[in-house]
């Protein structure tokens, strides 16, 4: 696993129902779109709200990852109408221990028909074969059930629970993500015990965006 520039394909990785590909400038007022929905900033580190300047940011991030060969920023489409669908990326690329994370989010009206699945298999696949990674890790809060699904569909293997673990929501105060969230607050009402108690401050506030979270794995083998 080098740090070296990426050579991702310019037509992309596709298994004839999704299609991962970079980043284009025509690409950002629909990624502004689909990330406007709350639960993609619910449960992952992209900032709220989001709009053409941050999806700009994120192209540039993607653009200086690629060239470094740390990160992997990559849109789903289909594989036949181009329609974005989502995104998927490799993060952390670590050349010394073949090791990286892997995120990713689906627009609401694409979800539930196997596109993260797909997605994430496609992209780990390519890092294995690729990139010489051996190791790809997912973290993921344990209410997220359809991204628990999502990493168990791809093959990855529940290793534990990372207590305190994370940031999630990056540009706003809690008290504004909740706001926006949930009108009524009740999201954050259902949230587990373990994690109000894990997410308490030294001084006594509650610090609600420090997570707990699920650490999963996949290894070159699990994908048979
Ligand atoms: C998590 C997310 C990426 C899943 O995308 P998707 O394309 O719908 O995922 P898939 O269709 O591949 O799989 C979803 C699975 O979760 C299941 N699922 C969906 N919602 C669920 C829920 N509320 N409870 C339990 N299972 C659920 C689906 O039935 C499906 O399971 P199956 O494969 O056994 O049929 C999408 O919901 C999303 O973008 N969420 C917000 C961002 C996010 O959470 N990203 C991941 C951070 S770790």
């Amino acid at each position: 696993m080098s740090a070296r520039p990426i050579e991702f394909p310019a037509a992309g990785l596709s298994d004839g129902v999704v299609t991962l590909r970079l980043i284009a400038d025509s690409d950002l007022p629909a990624i502004v779109a689909a990330v406007s929905d709350p639960e993609i900033p619910r449960y992952t580190r992209v900032p709220e709200p989001y709009g053409e300047q941050e999806a700009r940011r994120w192209q540039r991030l993607a653009t200086s990852g690629i060239a470094s060969g740390t990160d992997l920023p990559t849109l789903i489409v289909g594989a036949e109408g181009g329609e974005l669908l989502g995104a998927v990326a490799l993060h952390g690329l670590d050349p010394e221990n073949g090791r990286c994370s892997a995120g990713y989010w689906v627009a609401a009206a694409a979800r539930g028909r196997g596109v993260a699945r797909r997605g994430l298999g496609l992209l780990c696949r390519y890092g294995f074969g690729e990139l010489a990674v051996k190791r790809v890790e997912l973290w993921i809060e344990p209410a997220n059930l359809a991204s628990l699904r999502v990493a168990e569909a791809a093959g990855f293997t529940r290793e534990g629970l990372l207590r305190s673990y994370m940031q999630i929501g990056g540009s706003q105060a809690p008290q504004q993500r909740r706001t926006s969230a949930s009108p009524s607050g009740l999201r954050d009402r259902s949230q587990a015990p373990q994690q109000r108690r894990t997410s308490a401050s030294p001084s006594g506030l509650r610090d609600r965006s420090r997570r707990d979270m699920l650490m999963y794995s996949l290894l070159p083998q699990d994908l048979g």
